[in-house]
């Protein structure tokens, strides 16, 4: 080194890293360092290659390039070898065994055996994952099945995992896309005590108010190019969302006032067993109505009963004033409803599919029910470019796997795929989570526009700035009932959080 340089040899450094996958240079040239200790923030576009860069970091083939651990060149050829050398990631994906315990999926590949035998010990395993969640404040029995817990809980459980290799570098790739404003605080007082063991943090969010408060250094990709990095007090959000976005950006929430009509949807006296509660709720043509509410109050319960997922125990559906049966999804469809759920790598696509197949499934399936008789490639392909354009989907064709595009631009084509049968009533659960903010802004202007031809739309959100700027009505949920009702002309922030935290304590969920 030379001698010019006050600082010490940065922890991780990766020199001109490119790749390139058929179609499409996820990196060009990238370099990125951090430091030990340094919680350094990745952001940029969707599709920009911050998880690429990770990938590449965690053991994925790369054309060219080189990574340093403390100085030292490393061959990283698989996770396995990373996590030997101290570098653990927290995937975007959850790549989780949802039928295994809390417990064994925290250790897995790694589990603790009895003295001598080569079995299994469950009360070590126990003790270890009960030690680990309780840092993350995690409050389920660790032999509770993966798979029962919400998602936000599922990431908790992923965070954990990647703690137990007692890593030098951390990786969270969108840690908090599932995460309550509640559990975002544990997760960053997890971070905080991380830094204060000299742990290094690589952060990757589309959420800058985090990146702002949690992160010393913040690198900017586009387009696969490393445009920058800055110290986090030496920068401002305008800032990075320029060189994110390399352009100027439209308003955020352009919410337009429309024409409300007739009511289009009205659903009476609404319960599922245990979860939902006698809800009541009309939404008219051209309405925006938000669902606020914490983490396990019923907002997903509420969309899914509406549109057929969850069975529901009693309660009325009607649309257009006419009364439906919605007992299957099936039903929701037929009746012109559309849903696009919260988890939407479950419930959303077939990764296998190509990206054409899939914004087109919910579409040729409406024509299967005898509408338009049979699907036709060529129509498909107009109609899923028109969605692709309008979402700004990343790809390099509409031939490639879904599986293959970007995390967000996964999502946008979750998104196209209920719009392409325009729905009387959209519902809309968690629509722009892991969304980059010139994205946001596009779905944003496109509900309003849906709305303005006379869609109504149902969107819950746990983001408040996004349920304030795009709801014409804001209901209020507590433990899986309706607590309050707020006009968009006297909500605000405080108003909201104070229904949704207890506004209804008076209510025992049952
Ligand atoms: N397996 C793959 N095959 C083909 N292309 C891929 C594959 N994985 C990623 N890509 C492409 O590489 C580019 C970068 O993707 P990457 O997942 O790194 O983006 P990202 O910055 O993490 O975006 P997001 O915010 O949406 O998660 C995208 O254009 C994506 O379509
Ligand atoms: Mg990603």
């Amino acid at each position: 080194m030379p001698d010019t340089a006050v600082a010490v040899q940065p922890l991780l450094q990766m020199r001109g890293i490119t790749k390139r996958f058929p179609g499409c240079t996820a990196l060009k040239r990238v370099d990125f360092s951090v430091e030990k200790g340094e919680v350094h923030a990745l952001v940029g576009e969707n599709g920009a290659g911050k998880s690429t860069l990770m990938k590449v970091l965690t053991g994925m083939p790369r054309e060219e390039g080189e990574i340093l651990l403390e100085g030292k060149s490393v061959a990283i050829t698989d996770c396995r070898e990373a996590q030997r050398l101290g570098i653990s990631l927290v995937p975007q994906e959850m790549s989780l065994a949802p039928a295994l315990s809390v417990a064994e999926n925290v250790y897995m590949g790694r589990l603790p055996s009895r003295r001598l035998s080569c079995l299994v010990d469950f009360r070590a395993l126990s003790e270890n994952a009960k030690r680990l969640t309780a840092q993350l404040g995690f409050g389920y029995d660790v032999r509770a099945k993966l798979g029962d817990l919400s998602l936000a809980n599922q990431q908790l459980v992923a965070i954990a995992k990647a703690l137990t290799a007692n890593p030098k570098i951390i990786v969270m790739d969108e840690p908090t896309s599932a995460l309550t404003q509640r559990e975002v605080e544990r997760l960053f007082e997890v971070i905080r005590s991380l830094k204060a063991q000299g742990i290094s943090v690589i952060y990757i969010s589309h959420v800058l108010e985090e990146v702002f408060r949690i992160a010393d250094r913040i690198t900017v990709l586009r387009d696969g190019e490393h445009i920058g990095t800055v110290k986090t007090t030496e920068s401002n959000k305008l800032e990075i969302i320029q060189m994110m976005v390399g352009r100027k950006l439209e308003t955020l929430f352009p919410k337009v006032a429309a024409d409300v009509g007739e009511p289009v949807l009205e659903v009476r006296n609404l319960s599922v067993k245990g979860r939902l509660h006698d809800v009541n709720l009309a939404v008219r043509r051209g309405e925006i109505v938000g669902i606020a509410g914490l983490l396990g109050s019923g907002r997903s319960e509420l969309l899914r009963a509406i549109f057929g997922g969850d069975l529901k125990t009693s309660g009325e559906v009607f649309v257009d004033g006419r009364k439906v049966e919605v007992k299957c999804p099936a039903d929701g469809i037929r009746h012109g409803i559309s849903l696009v759920p919260e988890d939407r790598k479950e419930q959303g696509l077939h990764l296998a599919m190509n990206v054409r197949e899939n914004i087109c499934m919910v579409r040729s399936f409406r024509g299967k029910l005898g509408r338009f008789g049979f699907s036709n490639v060529a129509r498909e392909e107009t109609v899923s470019r028109r969605y692709v354009e309008r979402l700004g989907i990343r790809l390099a064709s509409l031939k490639q796997p879904v599986g293959s595009l970007s995390g967000g631009n996964q999502q946008k084509a979750v998104l196209g795929k209920w719009l392409t049968v325009q729905p009387k009533v959209l519902l809309l659960d968690e629509p722009t989570r892991g969304i980059d903010v010139g994205a946001k802004a596009a779905i944003h202007a496109l509900m309003s526009e849906l709305a303005g031809q006379g869609m109504g739309i149902v969107m819950a959100s746990s983001e408040l700035p996004e349920i304030l700027g795009m709801s014409d009505r804001i209901l209020v949920m507590s433990k899986g009932r309706l607590v309050g009702e707020v006009a968009r002309a006297e909500a605000t922030q405080e108003r909201l959080m104070a229904l949704m935290t207890g506004g209804g304590a008076d209510d025992v969920a049952g």
